[in-house]
């Protein structure tokens, strides 16, 4: 069984990342700048946050994180992302979600630059992920960060059946969007399964490929799982525990100690996917940064 580490993978994409970015700076003298707007103060948000700033300065990108109040209105938000798509010296925006319930998402999202939008959740970069275009969008950072695992890790997925268990605009949907693009370590055969769906089992039983991104605590066991496949757990969620610290702790998708006992790969929880979610946005604002120069 091959435990997939994403947090040396994601130290790796760094160190990749930080010497490029040198290597802009001496022949440029510029960097590549990252700003993220965090909203009201969500203490789960504040410290992805606080994350994606930290993993920006490692690298010699420039950061700036915009806290804003819960009470700060939709109109003024969408100016301050306006004057952002103007400066030249910001290559990615990202808006923290969630945001307030007075706030309308979708016109947050259509009103960041899709040249900037390095979360890949504009129409028009979701749009030409969907037609494949990969090279010409940004791809929404945790599905795109499976495809590096399965890369790195030189996971052959082509002609696999891949089974996605959630569909949200954010993981489900573009992973299934990647995993279907006739191109190397994806090109599998691909199944949605949600929610909604009947006996989930009867799907993820047939899955080589099974990509948990449903958000319920350990809600794949082993029983659902077909002996040998590659299991990717997208989940977070926390769970109280009395014998830890501070009487949680972090669980995924996937009922990890039955599971990777059959499984002939998987990643952990946490460590596996989530480093990759920082890893690939930095790559998406390099991405942006260099388009710039052209
Ligand atoms: N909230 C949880 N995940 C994400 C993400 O990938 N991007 C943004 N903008 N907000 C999030």
């Amino acid at each position: 069984m091959i435990l997939i580490d994403g947090k040396k993978i994601a130290d790796d994409i760094k160190a990749e990342l930080k010497a490029t970015v040198e290597a802009h700076k001496t022949k440029t003298g510029k960097a590549p700048g990252l700003t993220v707007i965090i909203v009201g103060d969500n203490p789960a948000s504040q410290v992805y946050v606080r994350n994606k700033a930290k993993s920006c300065v490692e690298i010699g990108m420039n950061s700036d994180v915009i806290e804003l109040p819960n009470t700060i209105s939709q109109t003024e938000l969408l100016d301050k992302i306006h004057v952002l798509n103007r400066d030249t010296s910001v290559h990615g925006i990202l808006v923290q979600q969630p945001l307030p319930k007075h706030i309308d998402d979708f016109a947050v999202t259509l009103a960041i630059a899709p040249e900037k939008d390095v979360d890949g959740f504009h129409p028009e970069n979701v749009g030409r992920l969907m037609i494949g275009r990969l090279d010409e969008c940004f791809i929404s950072c945790t599905p795109f960060g499976v495809v590096e695992l399965f890369k790195r890790y030189k996971i052959s997925t082509s002609g696999k059946h891949c089974v996605v268990v959630g569909r949200s605009n954010i993981v489900g949907k573009p992973m299934a969007n990647l995993m279907v693009q006739k191109l190397d370590f994806m090109n599998s055969t691909v199944t949605i399964c949600h929610s909604s769906t009947p006996d989930i089992s009867v799907f993820t039983r047939q899955a080589d490929i099974l990509i948990a991104a449903i958000g319920k605590a350990n809600f794949i066991t082993a029983e659902m799982v077909k002996a040998g496949a590659v299991v990717m757990d997208v989940g977070i969620n926390r769970v109280e525990d009395k014998t830890a610290k501070s009487g949680a702790r972090l669980v995924g998708d996937v009922h990890f100690e039955s599971v990777s006992k059959i499984a002939s790969a998987i990643t952990p929880v946490p460590g596996g996917v989530g480093p990759m979610t920082i890893a690939m946005l930095l790559s998406n604002t390099l991405k942006s940064f260099e388009r710039t120069l052209n």
